[in-house]
């Protein structure tokens, strides 16, 4: 059983469709992309897996919990931790006061005592964050503020940590921070679902790609598949 299973899920916003049919999972301990270009309904497939958007056809479950009609506190205390598009970040509390705001201690199936995300392994993470703890969330450059939301994400302890764009605008160095951060909370068994642009990173790090087209998924497979079709990632990717 997937930990996380999209099913032909149809989404609008108004009138507007914007997801037709949308499929995906995610298992236990997994990496899995979601990828497409710009305006095909990633950020979309996030708000809906977070109960952002309500779906108004098919199935969305997670750890056989069905996630259709819950609010969106609901769901993340389910144990998906999201971080978001433009990180979202509050910008009136401090560094540390971001990091507890929304902390939570989740005694999950996979987790046991003493594995728990705690202010002292965030800032052994990003030790950048415990430099500047006191200052306001407004006052950190993009970087440290990407760093505060994955902080954040994973100071709820989540099941599955969700990145929207979490590289976006950075500078190259501390995008490679970020990789080697998700490549180790892969290494420890956090499972993960990212969008990004870099197909080279993603095709490195994951297990599984689903590749979304105006709301419609159209490929999905594994890094060496993906690898070994340029064709696909150039139609669907720009690549
Ligand atoms: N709040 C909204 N109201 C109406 N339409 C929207 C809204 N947000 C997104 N859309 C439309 O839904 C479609 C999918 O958008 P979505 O944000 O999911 O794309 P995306 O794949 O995340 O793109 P990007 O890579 O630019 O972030 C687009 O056509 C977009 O214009
Ligand atoms: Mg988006």
């Amino acid at each position: 059983m997937p930990m996380l299973e999209l099913s032909d899920i149809d989404a609008f916003y108004g009138q507007s469709q914007a997801l037709f049919g949308m499929s995906l999972s995610v298992q236990a301990g997994q990496v899995v992309s979601l990828m497409g270009r710009n305006g095909m309904g990633k950020t979309t497939t996030i708000r809906t897996i977070m109960g952002l958007i309500q779906p108004r056809a098919g199935s969305l479950s997670f750890q056989q919990t069905s996630l259709i009609g819950l609010a969106p506190f609901r769901i993340a205390q389910l144990g998906l931790g999201l971080v978001p598009e433009g990180r979202q970040i509050f910008p009136n509390l401090t560094v540390r006061e971001n990091l507890v705001a929304t902390a939570r201690q989740r005694q999950g199936p996979t987790r046991r005592r003493g594995e728990f995300w705690t202010l002292a392994r965030v800032y052994a993470l990003f030790p950048r964050l415990e430099e500047r703890q006191g200052s306001m969330g407004d006052q950190l450059s993009g970087g440290e503020q990407q760093m505060l939301a994955i902080g954040r994400a994973l100071m709820t302890n989540p099941e599955l940590l969700l990145l929207d764009e979490a590289t976006e605008g950075l500078a190259p160095l501390i995008r490679t921070e970020i990789w080697s951060c998700l490549a180790g909370l892969k290494g420890v068994g956090q499972a993960i679902l990212v969008i990004d642009k870099n197909v080279e990173a993603l095709t490195a790090i994951c297990d599984r790609h689903f590749i979304v087209e105006k709301g419609h998924l159209v490929w999905s497979g594994n890094s060496s598949e993906l690898r070994a079709n340029p064709d696909v990632q150039h139609q669907y990717l720009g690549v």
